[in-house]
């Protein structure tokens, strides 16, 4: 007899489980103690039993502190980083599934952005999709209609990839457990999520966390790995809990170099090999700041950080600028604010010309009027996005 799937016990035989002992569980195991391996040809469906269903999650952004910059393999990072999770800038992502009527070799998925269909986002999210068959075979035997919608303007010249996959990713995750039920704790469940937001988009995998998140593996932290993020808020001190980051829109442009080529050009950089050394150093630095709140080394970290970032952009074959004047302008305005205030005023720069300015709540009302009557004649627009550290996604409620 087949149950049907919508009931446990039909989700519980159609993957292998009897008489309660789980049979097709996605496989953990290492391969060695670094390689964690998701592939589980074993993970398929009875089409004809799904029963249509969605599910929306809705996550935010990161910002890295100490930044991921250069990758091998299949979207491993060359060092480990250490990244905020945002509160505001988020991406709130609904994925409907039905059977498919006849299961293809390709992903059957169709995605809206805003509410209108989007070519341009259907082809990379079915590239997406298709990548993950060998963790996920049963995506090609549903249909998927994926509707999304970011929570800062599309023109703002803001990366939506971190929201954005790892938005989609939590979905189908979610999508995997309600089907067979796989996950012990909710610590696997955002492990997977983290993993397959990461060969979305590496930075993605920071993103399922709330607080603080290291993507990389670092001798110092138990548990870190390369292949997925894991959180470290609990050591988080008090003073960073509701850290602000306000972000300048300099320009709203789009970058002349996408952080995939970015990341390809640090192959030839002649001082990537020192780079990576001191991304580790400083993630391990970064990580003791973290925990004691000393906010004026966390901003010389944070600073040095953004400056090697679009240093190695410089130094790269062929060389590419990506900060604007306009950058410079207002780095050259927050030192100035800094030495008149002693305020713990500190930008960083992810691979753009936008600042995050990063400040601590005892000083915002201070801050915010520094950037309202100096800093934002120097943005497009005169636009920013006022953004704190936040709780991490949130699942919610699918209209109908
Ligand atoms: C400068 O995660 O966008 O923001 O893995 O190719 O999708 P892909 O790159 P991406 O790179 C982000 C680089 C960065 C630094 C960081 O977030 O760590």
């Amino acid at each position: 007899m087949t149950l049907p799937l919508g009931t446990a016990a039909g989700r519980r035989e159609a993957n292998g489980w009897e008489g309660g002992v789980i049979k097709a569980r996605p496989i953990l195991y290492y391969k060695n103690s670094n390689i964690l391996n998701y592939h589980n040809p074993s993970l398929t469906v009875i089409s004809s039993e799904i029963i249509p269903g969605a599910i929306r999650w809705r996550s935010p952004s990161n910002i890295a502190l100490v930044k991921y910059w250069g990758k091998h393999g299949n979207q491993l990072p060359q060092n480990a980083s250490v990244s905020f999770t945002l509160s505001g800038a988020a991406t709130d992502t609904t994925l409907r599934y039905k059977s498919r009527q006849e299961a293809g070799e390709s992903v059957e998925v169709a995605l809206l952005l805003d509410g209108t269909p989007n070519s341009g986002f259907t082809e990379r999210t079915k590239a997406f999709l298709e990548k993950l068959l060998p963790v996920y075979p049963f995506l090609k035997q549903l249909s998927f209609t994926i509707e999304t919608s970011n929570s800062f303007p599309h023109s703002a010249g803001i990366a939506s990839s971190a929201s954005g996959m790892s938005a989609l990713a939590l979905c189908l995750v979610s999508l995997e457990e309600e089907l067979f039920e796989p996950f012990a704790d909710r610590a696997e469940f955002l492990a997977k999520a983290s993993y397959l937001s990461r060969l979305g988009s590496g930075s993605a995998c920071r993103s399922v966390y709330g607080g603080a998140a290291v993507w990389g593996k670092l001798p110092g932290l138990d548990g870190s790995s390369d292949e997925y993020a894991v959180s470290v808020t609990e050591s988080l001190h008090e003073v960073f809990k509701n850290y602000h980051d306000d972000i300048l829109l300099i320009s709203k442009s789009e970058k002349s170099v996408s952080s995939r080529a970015g990341h390809g050009l640090m192959e030839g950089n002649p001082y990537a090999t020192a780079r990576y050394a001191q991304a580790n150093r400083r993630t391990d630095e970064m990580l003791s700041v973290l925990k004691h709140g000393n906010v004026e080394r966390f901003g010389e970290i944070l600073e040095s950080e953004a400056l090697t970032l679009h240093a190695l952009m410089m130094s790269s074959h062929p060389p590419y600028i990506l900060i604007r004047p306009n950058t410079l302008q207002v780095i050259e305005r927050i030192h100035r604010y800094r030495a008149d205030t002693g305020n713990p005023l500190y930008f960083t720069l992810d691979a753009g010309p936008n600042l995050h300015l990063l400040y601590p709540h005892a000083v915002a009302a201070e801050v915010k009027q520094f950037i309202r009557e100096e800093l934002l004649y120097f943005c497009e627009d005169k636009m920013y996005l006022a953004d704190r550290v936040g709780k991490g996604p949130e699942r919610l409620e699918v209209n109908e």
